[in-house]
C-alpha cells in the first residue's frame, strides 16, 4: 500500500506584466463595432474547457489525434535534445498529449518537473492531478493567468526548459499577435530553454472545414458557449438558441475564421452600465480564426521572433508540424 501522503496542488498566479482588458472592456470594443469580434479566451471557462475536451475527440476534428500520434513518435528525440529541468506547457488545457513527453523523459532518466499555464484553473487542477498520479515522481505546479498579460514573469525554476505550445494554438492569433507572442517568450527564454510548437498546416478546404463544423455539433454549442459566458459574467441576456455556429476557410489569409450569426433581429440587455446591444438578422460576430501553416509560413513566423528552428516533425497525411526550436 502507498501511504505517501500527497498535498493537493495549487494553481500559482502568474503577475501580469501589463493591464488587460476586463470581459466588460473587450465587450464594448468588440461587440459594439464592426466587424463584431471577441477574444477567444472566453470561450474556456470551465463548460467551455470540458467542450473543448469533447472537441478533441469528435470524427472530423484531425489535430489532436495528428499532433498526439506524431509526439508518441518523437517524444524521445525531443527529449534527448532538450534534456529539460523542467517543462512549461502554454494553454495546456487538459495536458492530454503531455504525457509522451513525461514517458520520454522518464525513459531517460531526465526527471523534468511540469509547469502547465492556462486561463482554466479546473482544467489545470484536473490535468494536474491526473499526471501526479500517472507520474509518480513527477512535480506539478500550475500556473494561472492570461499569456496576453506577457510572458516575463513565468517562474524559471531552471536553466533548461522546454517550452511547449500545442493544439495550434498559436493559429488563434492573427499574424501581428503570434510574432508579439513569441518574441516575448524568446525575451523570456534563456540560451539552453527550448520551444516546442504544435501548428496546424494548410490541406484540403473540404477537411479543414469538416473539422471545425462537426456533425454532432459540438464545436457549435463550444462556439455559443462564449455567449454563456457574457450572459453569467455581465447579467446579460443573449438567447444562444438564436445565433447559428459558422465556420468556413478563408483560403486568402489561410484561416479557418468562426462567426455567430444572429438568426433574427436581437435587443440584448447588459445589468452592467444599462447597456444594449442592437443586432440585425444576419449579423455576425466573429468568435476565433485559426490559421492554417505551410511548411515554411511556419518557419519564417518562428524564426522573425528570433527562433533557429533545430527540428521540423511533420505527420503523414493529415499534415500537422511540431517545430523545435532554439532561441539566436
Ligand atoms: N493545449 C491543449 C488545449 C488547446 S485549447 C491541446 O492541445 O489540446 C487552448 C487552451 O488555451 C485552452 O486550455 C484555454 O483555456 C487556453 N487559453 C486560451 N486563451 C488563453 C490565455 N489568454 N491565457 C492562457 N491560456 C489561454
Ligand atoms: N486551437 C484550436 C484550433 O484552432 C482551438 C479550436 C478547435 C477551436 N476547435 C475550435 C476554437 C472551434 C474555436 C472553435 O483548432
Amino acid at each position: 500500500m502507498n501511504t505517501a501522503i500527497r498535498l493537493p496542488i495549487v494553481c500559482e498566479a502568474v503577475a501580469a506584466t501589463r493591464a488587460v482588458p476586463s470581459l466588460w472592456d473587450d465587450v464594448a470594443r468588440g461587440l459594439f463595432s464592426t466587424p463584431r469580434h471577441l477574444p477567444a479566451k472566453y470561450f474556456y471557462d470551465e463548460r467551455g474547457s470540458q467542450l473543448f475536451d469533447q472537441i478533441c475527440n469528435v470524427p472530423e476534428y484531425y489535430p489532436t489525434r495528428t499532433e498526439n500520434a506524431l509526439l508518441a513518435e518523437v517524444a524521445g528525440d525531443i527529449i534527448a535534445r532538450a534534456m529539460p529541468a523542467s517543462i512549461i506547457e502554454l494553454g495546456s488545457g487538459m495536458s492530454r498529449k503531455t504525457h509522451h513527453l513525461l514517458e520520454a523523459c522518464a525513459r531517460q532518466d531526465c526527471y523534468a518537473s511540469y509547469a502547465p499555464f492556462d486561463v482554466c484553473d479546473e482544467v489545470l487542477l484536473l490535468a494536474g492531478e491526473r499526471l501526479m498520479h500517472e507520474f509518480p515522481w513527477l512535480t506539478v505546479q500550475p500556473l494561472s493567468g492570461d499569456y496576453s498579460a506577457g510572458l516575463a514573469r513565468l517562474p524559471r525554476r531552471s536553466e533548461r526548459n522546454l517550452v511547449a505550445f500545442l493544439g495550434g494554438t498559436i493559429g488563434n492569433f492573427s499574424a501581428s499577435e503570434s510574432h508579439a507572442f513569441l518574441s516575448e517568450l524568446r525575451a523570456f527564454m534563456g540560451p539552453d530553454d527550448r520551444l516546442l510548437l504544435g501548428a496546424d498546416r494548410v490541406k484540403r478546404p473540404e477537411a479543414l472545414h469538416a473539422a471545425y463544423n462537426d456533425f454532432a455539433g459540438v464545436t457549435a454549442e463550444f462556439n455559443r458557449n462564449v455567449l454563456r459566458v457574457i450572459n453569467h459574467e455581465l447579467g446579460a441576456d443573449f438567447d444562444l438558441e438564436r445565433y447559428a455556429h459558422y465556420a468556413y476557410f478563408n483560403p486568402l489569409e489561410s484561416q479557418i475564421e468562426m462567426h455567430l450569426v444572429a438568426m433574427a433581429p436581437q435587443r440584448v440587455k447588459f445589468a452592467v452600465n444599462d447597456a444594449v446591444l442592437e443586432l440585425r438578422e444576419g449579423d455576425t460576430i466573429r468568435t476565433e480564426i485559426s490559421r492554417k501553416f505551410t511548411r515554411s509560413s511556419l518557419e519564417a513566423m518562428v524564426c522573425d521572433a528570433g527562433f533557429a528552428v533545430e527540428r521540423h516533425y511533420e505527420s503523414r497525411a493529415p499534415a500537422f508540424s511540431l517545430v523545435l526550436a532554439r532561441p539566436v
